[in-house]
């Protein structure tokens, strides 16, 4: 039996992965750790029954005494890391953040994971760990920077992040590599594309189309919108970290992808149509700093080594999504704040 710590469960994939677990392992006790920042939300996890084995604690990550509590209360034998600053525009505004929550957030949940974890925790030499423990980092594809018009990314490209945002989830990366190589540490990292789905913050592409589109607000594009990303759906990537979880070999990178290359431009484009509105909506905007042009992910190793595959096409993914937005106008209603509002036009307001 586990007892996993989901640390930003109430953030868009967080709650995804927690309603999946509810459902694939009734048994797990859920124990989901989350600061509920700007972008964690609790209605979001609203319709996880009471009888789930699922506890939330209002906290921080970076919090040392807290995490260590949590760790000696309820006997963790997992961490799932998804807790994180997440925003790429919000990391070229504000670094500082990033840093703490991404790298020294990720360090205090290792050492409290360390100390417990550990058969003799005060022997520096032992490496001997209590069975069945890991610490799973959920990462991300923009760790290995920019791609060029072709190839694709595999664990063993280079890291080259371009943005804060990438460079601290890279930080964080090496981290848990380092208390693998230098403790014995058991892990895993994932390394995932661009997710889409319910519960995602209307900060980011398809929700933030989505809410405009319905509300015929224009629809800000960066630059020429021709950024590509590898699109997966958050139901895939859950049930990649669950793979990974349970069948991933200690110490592995494994990167998750859809094979769902497809630039920023025809996702706006292929909205509009599906709400029936106008492509008059379209505003670019001058582009971000340091935009990578193109992510694609090369999914495998996690395919052919742990028989891991995406159950959705894009075209079912993004048509329930579609459907998601429009059912819970009420959802983005209330996240639509007089301070998320302010941060929007601050952010789009520069041509
Ligand atoms: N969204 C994507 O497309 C994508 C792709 C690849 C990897 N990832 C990674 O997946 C993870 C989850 O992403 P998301 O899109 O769900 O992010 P999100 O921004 O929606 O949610 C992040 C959650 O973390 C919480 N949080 C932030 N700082 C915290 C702190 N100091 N202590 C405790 N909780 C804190 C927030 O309250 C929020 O609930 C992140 O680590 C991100 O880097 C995301």
């Amino acid at each position: 039996m586990k007892t996993i710590l989901i640390t930003g469960g109430a953030g868009f994939i967080g709650s995804n992965f927690i309603y999946y677990m509810v459902e694939q392992h009734p048994d797990y006790k859920l124990i989901n750790l989350d600061a509920l920042t700007y972008a964690g939300n609790l209605e979001n996890l609203k319709d996880v029954p009471d009888s789930a084995n699922y506890t939330f604690i209002k906290g921080d990550i970076r919090d040392r005494e807290l995490v260590d509590r949590i760790f000696n209360e309820y006997d963790i034998t997992n961490v799932i890391n998804f807790a994180a600053e997440s925003h790429v525009d919000r990391s070229i505004e504000e670094p500082e953040i990033f840093l703490t929550t991404n790298i020294i957030g990720t360090q205090v949940l290792l050492d409290a994971a360390k100390k417990h974890w550990k058969v003799k925790p005060d022997d520096k030499y032992d490496r001997e760990y209590k069975n069945d423990v890991k610490f799973f980092q959920v990462s991300t594809d923009e760790v290995y920077g920019d791609l060029g018009p072709t190839g694709l990314f595999t664990e063993e490209t280079n890291l080259a992040p371009n943005s804060p945002y990438s460079a601290s989830k890279t930080s964080a990366d090496l981290l848990v590599r380092a208390y693998h190589v230098t403790y014995g540490m058991p892990m895993n990292i994932t390394r995932c594309s661009n997710n889409y789905g319910s519960y995602q913050f209307p900060e980011k592409l398809i929700p933030l189309m989505l809410n405009n589109c319905i509300n015929e607000k224009p629809l800000p594009v960066y630059g020429d919108g021709m950024q590509i990303r590898d699109w997966l759906h958050v139901y895939d990537h859950c049930s990649a970290i669950d793979t990974v979880l349970h069948e991933g070999r200690d110490g592995e990178v494994y990167n998750i992808g859809g094979n769902n290359e497809i630039a920023n431009i025809e996702i706006v484009k292929l909205i509009i149509n599906a709400l029936g509105k106008s492509e008059d909506l379209i505003t670019y905007v001058k582009d971000r700093p340091g935009h990578d042009r193109r992510y694609a992910i090369d999914n495998t190793k996690i395919t052919t080594e742990l028989g891991w595959k995406p159950s959705y096409t894009f075209e079912e993914g993004i048509r329930e999504t579609i459907n998601w937005y429009l059912e819970n106008q009420t959802w983005m209603q209330n996240i639509v704040s007089g301070d998320y509002m302010k941060y929007y036009t601050d952010m789009y307001s520069k041509t």
